[in-house]
């Protein structure tokens, strides 16, 4: 029997203190499977005095670390401390140079330095493991890099982010406000200690990168995502779709272009028939679309700490299993500069949100603006009119009148032509809300 592996865990809070409850219970049960033991044997956090659900005492106790990522008593540094720079990136770096294979739930990390930490694994002969940085539960990373090997992937997208998915389906289904849905997510340990990550959509946008990265077989290219987060979304806008057959979902996309790889994270109206669309909650769900296989759809929860720790064991027992892998599923060097597809040409259909200026030949001219950029409307819905109040100033003559118009296919540079043209005219009392449609392969 081999000797066990050693595990050092340095990041307690909600997902680190799941993992050692897990690997804890689990420890034993998994021999059979991998064929060696995991033992925790170091523990590192900011304090240590916290009551996190188990007995620190038998482990060592660091304070650094990256004292603990290149302590000689440990084998595997598993990594849950977040943060894409810092105390994370040392401890990461110190793991790999001293031999170790590492484990991390960090999304922002990987975005940011995947590739440079898949060199210096390779380089060392160890592996880095990333299954907990992406759709929490879900083995979104191995289906990606193993098994869906024998595909040409064109088509990855889904809901990434479980905090942002919870809040648009409390808010509508509950009609609770934006705020009070996201507190009720940070308290159940869904949200980012910075949860501007999670409603802005850069947290999608980190995961995104990395299916984009394993599906295409690229290089990462986190900056070049297009983002747009949940902020802007209102109830009008939910029950606007829910009337017209839509669900709205944060959805990231990645996708082959003639021009490129379109990579792109925004509020999205999914058909309600779609597979994807009835993905509620802190559910997470990722589409992706193989030449051999058509589409597979994997649903599971996104966030929270013993989902997350499910993935961050799965890692565990693949490297007590020996299992040896290159970190994006091909060696570094061969993987392709990623080629941005630029979203001024992305081409689908749109919903927009008008408050049109209650007057004659206000809504004629927005129509006018759309037939000029070649842009055909679908539909148009002329929302409960507003109450028509005695005017507040000059500046405020008239009501608002609140319009929805959902276009048919159109190109991006199109919409942003049309919609700078109405601003300019006058026609409009405030900013117009725009949400792309996903076509039904999407579902
Ligand atoms: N804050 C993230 C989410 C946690 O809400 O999905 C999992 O990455």
């Amino acid at each position: 029997m081999n000797q066990p592996l050693r595990v050092g865990i340095a990041g307690l809070g909600t997902v680190g203190a799941s993992a050692v409850r897990l690997l804890e219970s689990r420890s034993n049960g998994l021999v059979p499977r991998t064929g060696r033991a995991l033992r925790i044997t170091g523990l590192s956090a900011r304090t240590r005095e916290r009551d996190r659900g188990f007995d620190p005492a038998p482990y060592s106790w660091f304070d650094d670390a990256t004292a603990l990522a290149s302590n000689p008593d440990i084998d595997i540094f598993v990594e849950l401390i977040g943060g894409e720079d810092g105390p994370a990136l040392d401890a990461v770096r110190a793991a790999l140079k001293a031999g170790k294979h590492v484990v991390t739930a960090n999304k922002a990390l990987i975005a940011k330095h995947g590739l440079a930490l898949g060199r210096l694994a390779a380089e060392h002969d160890v592996q880095i493991g990333f299954e907990a940085a992406v759709a929490g539960g879900i083995p979104v990373i191995k289906t990606l890099r193993e098994a869906l090997a024998g595909n040409e992937v064109d088509h990855v997208s889904g809901i990434l982010n479980g905090t942002c998915n919870y809040i648009l389906t409390r808010m509508q289904q509950d009609r609770i406000g934006f705020d009070e849905c996201l507190a009720e997510a940070q308290r159940l340990g869904y949200a980012e200690a910075d949860p501007t990550f999670d409603v802005q959509g850069y947290d999608t946008a980190h995961k995104l990168a990395i299916l984009t990265s394993l599906a295409f077989g690229t290089e990462i290219d986190a900056e070049s995502v297009y983002v747009e987060g949940i902020t802007s979304i209102t109830l009008a806008d939910l029950d606007a779709a829910d009337e017209l057959g839509y669900k709205i979902k944060l959805l990231g996309v990645a996708q082959r272009t003639e021009s490129g790889i379109e990579q792109r994270v925004h509020p999205t109206m999914i058909p309600k028939s779609a597979a994807i669309a009835q993905i509620d909650g802190v559910l997470n769900g990722v589409a992706i679309d193989g030449d051999a296989v058509g589409q597979v759809v994997l649903v599971g929860p996104g966030a929270g700490g013993d989902a997350t720790a499910s993935a961050v064991i799965a890692d565990l027992a693949d490297i007590a299993r020996g299992l040896k892998i290159p970190a994006f599923g091909r060696p570094p060097e061969t993987l392709a500069p990623y080629t941005r597809a630029r979203m001024r040409r992305h081409e689908g259909g749109y919903y927009i949100r008008f408050s049109v200026v209650d007057r004659p030949g206000a809504f004629a001219r927005i129509a006018t603006c759309m037939a000029d950029n070649d842009i055909s409307l679908e539909s148009i819905v002329q929302r409960k009119r507003a109450v028509r109040s005695a005017p507040a100033a000059e500046t405020e003559p008239h009501a608002q009148q609140p319009v929805v118009l959902l276009t048919y296919e159109t190109t991006e540079a199109a919409i942003r032509q049309a919609l700078e043209t109405i601003e300019t005219a006058g026609v409009i009392a405030s900013k117009p809300q725009i949400i792309r449609i996903e076509a039904a392969r999407t579902a």
